[in-house]
């Protein structure tokens, strides 16, 4: 079995999960959070190279400030506890996203605990948390233009493989599996640009319930697929 270097998951479906259950959403959120400890570990077994996860989306704000509330209190802990995960998978944790919208001490953690992890590179975590795809492309065209103002760069200049230099995701291969729990069929403004050649596979599976079975019939599925990526496979080398 083929393991993808790089995985990208939707974590969805944890509101739904809780009601089920006859919970409040909250727990549904604070389950998915347990298993957001699992995954690297599941990944890390696997011999995943790059995994990154969604897990609060620039347009999650419209949620109730109570759910809202929790999970910043979830995310609090989760990026304090993280600093053993990532010593534990010997994993390079990095946020992509906006995260000048969160408060000061959560701010703090993501820098603390990408600092701390910049030592490893057994696994590359990337977490998104205040993520848009279309935010970070904004973001990435506001420096470009800025370059171009200042010079630094031309129009001309701007090319398709410069451009990811630009991303919160600079630097990172593009995702070749992308996995979304819940049954939703949507990319829900994640990875837009990254994701061009990206194989898909939902599942109906909740995120509190994907565990390491689960990801391995991802990871099975993704074998059965024939990537392409405009070619035709038996004509490469005519
Ligand atoms: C995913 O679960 C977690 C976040 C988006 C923060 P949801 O909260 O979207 O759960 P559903 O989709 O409503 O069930
Ligand atoms: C996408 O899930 C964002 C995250 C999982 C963080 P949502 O539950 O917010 O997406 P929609 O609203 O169903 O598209
Ligand atoms: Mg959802």
């Amino acid at each position: 079995m083929e393991v993808p270097n790089h995985i990208a998951i939707i974590l969805d479906g944890n509101g739904r999960w809780a009601k089920r259950r006859g919970m409040p959403r909250g727990y549904g959120h604070v389950k998915g959070c347990e298993n957001l400890e699992k995954i690297c570990e599941y990944a890390s077994e696997l011999g995943v190279k790059y995994l990154t996860v969604y897990a609060f989306s620039t347009e999650n704000w419209k949620r109730s400030r109570s759910e809202v509330e929790g999970l910043m209190k979830l995310f609090r802990d989760y990026l304090k506890k993280c600093i053993k995960i990532s010593r534990k998978w010997q994993m390079q944790v990095r946020v992509i996203g906006e995260i000048s919208a969160f408060d000061q001490d959560i701010q703090k953690s993501v820098h603390t605990l990408e600092e701390f992890s910049s030592q490893f590179d057994k696994l590359h975590f990337q977490l998104a948390l205040n993520y848009g795809s279309r935010d970070e492309m904004i973001r990435g065209i506001r420096k470009i233009a800025a370059e171009c103002v200042s010079g630094k760069l031309s129009p001309e200049d701007i090319e398709e493989e410069r451009f990811g230099d630009y991303l919160d995701t600079a630097g990172l291969p593009d995702p070749d599996l992308m996995i979304r729990t819940s049954g939703e069929l949507r990319l829900s403004n994640f990875l837009l640009w990254q994701m061009a050649y990206t194989e898909f596979y939902f599942t109906d599976v909740a995120w509190p319930d994907f565990d390491k079975k689960e990801l391995v019939k991802a990871i099975e599925q993704y074998n059965k697929r024939d990537r392409r990526y405009g070619g035709v496979k038996e004509e490469q080398n005519v």
